[in-house]
C-alpha cells in the first residue's frame, strides 16, 4: 500500500497534530506525514514534530502582511517540492485565499471545535454554552473558501454538562477531535471517503445509539 504524502499546518501548539503523526506510525495507516509546516516562527506544535522525526518547516506569515497570496504562493511551492498529497489544517491561524483552496480542492481538510454548521469562527465553546446547547462536539470538514464551510467527513459529540467552563467543555471537544481526525484522515486517505452532491458518504458504519442530553436519572 503506497502511503499518501500529507503535510500539516499548524500556529499553535498542535495537539491535534500529534494525534495525526502518532496515528501515522501504525503499519496499516493510509498516510503519512511527510512535513508539518507553521506560519508562527517557535510555535510549540514544531518542537513535538521534530522529536517524533518529522520534517518541519516555517514559513512566517507575518512577513507578508496584506498579501495573502504571496504568502501562500511560498507555501504552495514548498508543499510542492516535498510532493505532498494532501494538506491538513490543524489549528492553522491564517484565512486562505480562494486561490489557494482552489489549488488544493478535495485535498484539504480542517477541524474545528464544534459541531458545524454552528458556531462558525472563534470562541465556540463558550458560544455553545451562552445558548444552553446540551450537545456540542467537534467536525473535521473538506476546505472550501468559505470559512468554516465544506463537505463534512466526521463530527463527534459529548454532552454539554451544567457546570461546564468553556476549558471543561474544550478539553472533552479537544479529547473527541483527536479521536475524528486521524479517523477522518484514514478515511481520505484511503479513497473510502467520497463526495455526492457536495455531501461527504464512506462505507464507514454509524452507531444506531442516540446521545441524549441531560439524561433523567
Ligand atoms: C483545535 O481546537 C482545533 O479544533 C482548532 O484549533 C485548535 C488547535 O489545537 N482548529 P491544537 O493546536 O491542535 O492543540
Amino acid at each position: 500500500m503506497a502511503k499518501r504524502r500529507v503535510a500539516i499546518l499548524i500556529s499553535g501548539r498542535g495537539s491535534n497534530m500529534t494525534a495525526l503523526i502518532e496515528a501515522a506510525a501504525a503499519a496499516d495507516y493510509p498516510a503519512q506525514i511527510a512535513l508539518v509546516i507553521s506560519n508562527i516562527a517557535g510555535a510549540g506544535g514544531l518542537a513535538k514534530a521534530s522529536a517524533a522525526g518529522i520534517k518541519t518547516e516555517t514559513i512566517e506569515s507575518k512577513p507578508f502582511g496584506k498579501d495573502r497570496e504571496a504568502f501562500e504562493r511560498k507555501l504552495h511551492e514548498v508543499l510542492v517540492a516535498h510532493d505532498v498529497e494532501l494538506v491538513c489544517l490543524a489549528g492553522f491561524l491564517r484565512l486562505l485565499t480562494p486561490w489557494f483552496v482552489r489549488q488544493w480542492e478535495g485535498r484539504m481538510i480542517n477541524i474545528h471545535p464544534a459541531l458545524l454548521p454552528s458556531y462558525k469562527g472563534l470562541h465556540t465553546h463558550e458560544r455553545a454554552l451562552a445558548d444552553g446547547v446540551k450537545i456540542h462536539g467537534a467536525t473535521v470538514h473538506f476546505v472550501v473558501p468559505e470559512m468554516d464551510s465544506g463537505p463534512i467527513i466526521m463530527q463527534g459529540a459529548v454532552a454539554v454538562r451544567d457546570d461546564d467552563t468553556p476549558d471543561s467543555l474544550g478539553a472533552r471537544v479537544l479529547a473527541v477531535e483527536h479521536g475524528i481526525y486521524p479517523d477522518s484522515l484514514r478515511l481520505v486517505a484511503s479513497g473510502r471517503m467520497r463526495l455526492e452532491n457536495g455531501v461527504c458518504k464512506s462505507d464507514a458504519g454509524s452507531p444506531d445509539d442516540a446521545l441524549i442530553a441531560p439524561t433523567i436519572i
